[in-house]
């Protein structure tokens, strides 16, 4: 178990404690739901699920205002996004010691944010619920945590103070929905985020991975490039986003990770995938700041999973030089490029000896693949050539 799910399942029992007062249940077991609570989640869950996904009917709607499924965003969706911030504050290259959460809901970002060395995090929302709910966690689990109602549709300023790092989790989708400047108002409010923002932090956005939320969030990454603002991550390429120039090509990270047991029981429960932590996310550097150095050479992060086609296994790369199509054939597999069949999504690495194709670049006996960084996870086991 990595450090991240291990500090993660120190917050259920701290979790549990809060939704059981919330919903005035009696205490239980600090580790898991008992059969009537578990129904009871389940149903928020399924309903919040179906509401933020899809049509998305919930989305930008006061659900965290309604007890029964802030209570089941809570137990579920909280932890999902402790783990996501995790190992998107995994990228930033400084530790930050003040951060503001916007959006934060129950501030699981917030608490990711502590857990990931910050020493004091303000949380604002527009919910005073779930901010309510969010001070009652920091005093469970004894973390400083100062809370402010905000609101930027109401024009509201951000909360007073100078951070290291502002982080708004799955925020950005439920604002300017079908605005006809969407994409303006919310570069706008990014940028206008680096104002509370001390020198040498960054601005962490996560978006959920849909389709549309991802490509919307790249078009604000467009925007924000286009002024001077340098992406930390995920981005190698500096220009604007490849993925845009066609309809239905998006750009996600998918981790691995290992839920805690009492998000595998709602999970199946709710019939409901959650064993991959997908999401779309950005680290984004202030104006004028310098992209991060990267090594010489044909250098691409993988930005699919591994397609397989007759003769040949494919992945699309993106890098300095662009989005490409990266593929091999079995019969040019060799000791130094066998770890192609073995690269997942979010691995960065270094191709030499590749022939030029129009589809992109092949791998030949020649080639060489080397990882520049897969983010200190294991790989997976090699994939079975399976004809
Ligand atoms: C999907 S939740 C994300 C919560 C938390 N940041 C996370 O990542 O799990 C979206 C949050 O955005 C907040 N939100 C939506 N519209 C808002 C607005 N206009 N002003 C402030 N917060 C808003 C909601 O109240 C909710 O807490």
């Amino acid at each position: 178990m990595d450090h991240i799910s291990k500090d993660l399942n120190r917050w259920i029992p701290n979790l549990l404690a809060v939704w059981r007062r919330h919903r005035r249940h009696k205490e239980g077991p600090s580790d898991r739901l008992l059969q009537h609570e578990l129904k009871e989640v389940v149903t928020g869950v399924k309903t919040l699920s179906a509401g933020l996904t899809g049509k998305r009917q919930l989305v930008g709607k006061g659900y965290m205002d309604d007890a029964a499924l802030l209570g089941a965003y809570l137990l579920f969706y909280w932890p999902v996004s402790y783990a996501q911030a995790r190992y998107a504050l995994g990228y930033l290259p400084a530790k930050p010691r003040s951060a503001l959460d916007l959006g934060s809901g129950p501030a699981p970002m917030s608490f990711a944010s502590l857990d990931h060395g910050a020493s004091g995090v303000t949380a604002a929302d527009r919910s005073d619920l779930a901010l309510k709910l969010a001070t009652e966690l920091a005093g469970e689990a004894g973390e400083p945590l100062a809370v402010r109602r905000w609101d930027p549709l109401k024009g509201n300023k951000l909360p007073d103070g100078r951070f290291d790092l502002i982080i708004m989790g799955h925020l950005l989708n439920e604002l300017w929905g079908g605005d006809e400047n969407e994409h303006g108002k919310i570069s706008d409010l990014i940028e206008n985020a680096f104002g509370s923002l001390s020198k040498g932090g960054a601005v962490v956005v996560i978006e959920p991975a849909l389709l549309l939320t991802s490509r919307r969030l790249l078009k604000v990454r467009d925007i924000l490039v286009e002024k001077g603002f340098p992406i930390l991550a995920p981005c190698l390429f500096k220009g604007s986003c490849p993925a845009l120039k066609k309809e239905g090509n998006t750009c996600h990270t998918d981790r691995s990770w290992e839920p805690p047991k009492m998000i595998r029981e709602i999970a199946k429960a709710a019939g409901i995938h959650k064993d991959a932590l997908k999401m779309s996310f950005l680290i984004i550097a202030p104006k004028g700041a310098k992209w991060p150095e990267l090594p010489e050479g044909r250098i691409f992060r993988i930005v699919s999973e591994i397609l397989e086609s007759n003769k040949r296994r494919r992945l699309v790369g993106c890098g300095p030089e662009g989005r490409i199509g990266l593929s091999i054939q079995e019969k040019d597999l060799t000791e130094e490029n066998m770890v192609f069949l073995r690269l997942q999504r979010g691995d960065v690495i270094k191709i030499t000896g590749a022939e030029e194709r129009e589809s992109g670049i092949a791998l030949t006996e020649k080639s060489r693949i080397s990882i520049v960084t897969n983010s200190g996870r294991p790989l997976p086991e090699p994939w079975e050539w399976k004809r």
